[in-house]
């Protein structure tokens, strides 16, 4: 007999979720490994996330078509190349208390014959599968975000390819800011966690960093930014994230409402920033908002390396019956912990360590 087990991803797309899917098939699929384990696999993807596992009607074979796919190692054999997700994903959430389907979802689970399901998902939908495997399914969590902002893990996969590109696309911003002289505010993603603006922020020089965790004032940017100037520079890059607040003010949201979950869409806090820029200053000044730019593209290879460790380390959990944990990386090494630690609380950037709040960028020192 062998073990089926279900792999959906589900929340935002990211690059690295591709190569976490083709080694994970890769590792289940190894026959060399059978006498090993004591045990063979079949792996059936899940299309759009928990979408797929509501809507599914698995004894109708046009359904299953369109929700499932049976993966081996031919149809994930270049995988691990591509961003986004080949499963596809959506922001459905099943305990949605005006529309709970979490029954409808676990019969489908049984109805699949599925013996576990492996989630790739950020702190939402592992909040999903951790309900799910008290619930009483066996379930195993990968954590991928582009924000970082996972506890109990020092990776999330999607990280290190978004902080790229905010670097690569804040370079090529360089080039058109200095012919001009001009001031740019470049928007970035991250939610509550200032990770990628922070990190962005000094691969790729930065004037100033605002993140979420730190209120800034608009005076002080403004006073830092003649600063700047009168130091002599042509142009300057505030990096804000989309996150980020002026003291005594709200969250900047987009008008699109909420998602699934019931969070704000967040976005346009770096318009604002440079409209009272523009107001106070004879600068002149763009606003860039690089948006889901920010999770297009390829994988970086450190996103291919780490999706390819963690998706080993699922299938190995699932040898194990390692079930409620999420694959994580402690002190560089891949491990694994509970769930429930992981979703206690929001990975944030500790200020005081890792920021100047005097001039607003990273606070380079060790001592
Ligand atoms: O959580 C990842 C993320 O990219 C956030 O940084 C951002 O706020 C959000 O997703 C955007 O969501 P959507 O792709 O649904 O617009």
């Amino acid at each position: 007999m062998k073990t089926k087990v279900g792999v959906l991803s589900a929340g935002a797309d990211c690059p690295g979720i591709n190569s976490t899917i083709h080694w994970l098939v890769q590792s289940a699929l190894d026959k060399d490994l059978v006498p090993r384990r004591g045990m063979m696999f079949k792996i059936l993807g899940i299309m759009d996330g928990w979408k797929g596992l509501i809507e599914v009607r698995p004894d109708k074979k046009a359904s299953l078509k369109h929700f499932t796919m049976p993966l081996d190692t031919d149809i994930v054999r270049t995988w691990d190349r591509y961003g986004g997700t080949r499963l596809g994903t959506s922001r459905v959430n099943p305990f949605d208390p005006n529309n709970d389907k979490s029954d409808l979802l676990t019969q489908n689970y049984k109805k699949l014959g599925l013996d576990a399901l492996i989630v790739i998902g950020g702190v939402d939908n592992l909040g999903v599968a951790y309900k799910l495997y008290q619930n009483g399914l066996k379930v195993i969590g990968i954590p991928k975000t582009i924000d970082r902002d996972l506890a109990e893990t020092e990776y999330t996969l999607g990280f290190d390819s978004a902080v790229n590109i905010i670097t690569s696309d804040i370079d090529r911003l360089r080039v058109t800011a200095g012919s001009h002289s001009r001031i740019f505010v470049v928007e970035c993603m991250g939610r509550k966690a200032g990770w990628l603006a922070l990190e962005g922020g000094e691969a790729s020089g930065a004037a100033m960093v605002l993140i979420p965790e730190h209120e800034f004032v608009l005076e002080r940017v403004i006073e830092l930014l003649k600063l700047w100037k009168k130091s002599g520079k042509r142009y300057g890059i505030v990096l804000v994230s989309e996150g980020a607040k002026p003291r005594g003010m709200e969250e900047i949201h987009e008008r699109r409402g909420r998602d699934g979950f019931g969070h704000y869409y967040l976005g346009g806090v770096g318009g604002f920033i440079a409209e009272q820029i523009q107001k106070d200053t004879n600068f002149e000044v763009r606003y860039v908002a690089l948006r889901h730019l920010q999770r297009g593209g390829a994988p970086t290879a450190y996103d291919r390396r780490m999706g390819r460790k963690f998706g080993i380390a699922a299938i190995d959990m699932v040898v194990n019956e390692d079930f409620g944990r999420m694959v994580s990386l402690k002190h560089g090494e891949v491990t694994s912990v509970p769930m429930k630690k992981a979703l206690d609380r929001l990975n944030l950037v500790n200020v005081e360590k890792f920021y100047n709040t005097r001039d607003y960028k990273s606070l380079d020192r060790i001592l």
